[in-house]
């Protein structure tokens, strides 16, 4: 094939700097960012490229009947909407945008783990309801904070959190010991560990889309009172059905910005978000002008380049 019969499909909102940049090379792009499950599976076949964020779900279905797709583009970090191994199996290529969007996700994880400690959300629904009374908090300076996943976000996580004077411990499936150290980190060997020692969990993992849940109903049972947890990376790292079991016992609170179906669908899903000590925002960790540019800007280099690698000239 070559550029001028090359079919590209954007199936979700992009910044503009990508459409420019393929345009710029003489790429065409149908760029459909709503178009629903049942139009992707019937237009699917049509396409080379396919660039999706986290909203549209690459799994084997799709990619069975895209029997032209040659490249899947992901605008993000996680791959969990996408079936890698199938992809893998077909040859098709798959791109993203590691790191492009870090400093948007710390921010909202500072964000959120404060709205966890302080009634910051109750109040400010509170006096837009005509009420003005003094609701309680804790204070975060002295606490300790278990950072899950110390990777780029998780690490510059525990930078703020040790500007905030909070304690910073730190689990990785991979060695993070001598990093962490170096930083005043505390790495622990073990989630069970972190999960005693914490008074506010933060969750910056990624994970496969036939992932496991890493903190489960018997870490619920060793958690402290009152702790923290907050999740700006995928709610599959938490057992969610298990926690809603818990969440009264042992009065633990959500923050999170990922939910495990997006919007919420099973019944326990939907009784967790209505609980009083449950905040969910809708996915935006991602969501910031600068953070859409700069993963648009990568994605659409990492992309022309596999297109190049698949033998299209530009
Ligand atoms: C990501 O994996 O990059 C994030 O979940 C953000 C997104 O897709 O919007």
């Amino acid at each position: 094939i070559n550029k001028e019969n090359l079919k590209l499909l954007i199936t979700d909102p992009m910044d503009n700097v990508m459409l420019q940049m393929l345009q710029e090379r003489g790429i065409k792009v149908d760029y459909k960012p709503e178009i629903d499950r049942n139009s992707l599976l019937n237009e699917i076949s049509n396409y080379d490229v396919v660039v999706v964020r986290s909203r549209t779900k690459v799994d084997k279905e799709i990619i069975e009947r895209g029997k032209n797709l040659k490249i899947i583009a992901r605008a993000g970090i996680g791959l969990d909407n996408i079936d890698v191994d199938e992809a893998e199996k077909r040859g098709i290529k798959i791109v993203y945008a590691p790191g492009a969007s870090t400093d948007s996700a710390v921010e909202l994880t500072i964000g959120l783990m404060i709205l966890g400690a302080r009634p910051i959300f109750q109040g400010i629904s509170m006096v837009k309801s005509g009420s003005f009374k003094k609701l309680p908090g804790v204070e975060l300076a002295g606490k300790t904070i278990g950072i899950v996943g110390f990777g780029r976000i998780g690490t510059k996580v525990a930078r703020v959190c040790q500007a905030l004077d909070m304690k910073v411990i730190a689990y990785d499936v991979v060695d993070i010991k001598e990093r962490a150290q170096k930083m005043g980190v505390i790495p622990v060997n073990t989630i069970d560990e972190l999960v005693r020692e914490s008074n506010v969990i933060s969750f910056h993992v990624t994970v496969g889309n036939d992932a496991k849940p890493i903190v489960t109903e018997e870490h619920f049972r060793q958690m402290k009172e009152g702790t923290i947890l907050v999740n700006t990376s995928r709610a599959i790292a938490i057992d969610g059905k298990a926690l809603l079991k818990y969440i009264d016992e042992r009065k633990l609170t959500l923050v999170t910005d990922v939910f495990w179906h997006e919007p919420p669908k099973e019944d326990w899903e939907i009784q967790l978000a209505r609980h009083d000590r449950v905040l969910i925002t809708p996915h935006i960790g991602a969501q910031t002008k600068e953070a859409q540019y700069r993963v648009a800007v990568m994605t659409t280099k990492n992309l022309i380049q596999a297109i190049q690698e698949i033998g299209v000239s530009l």
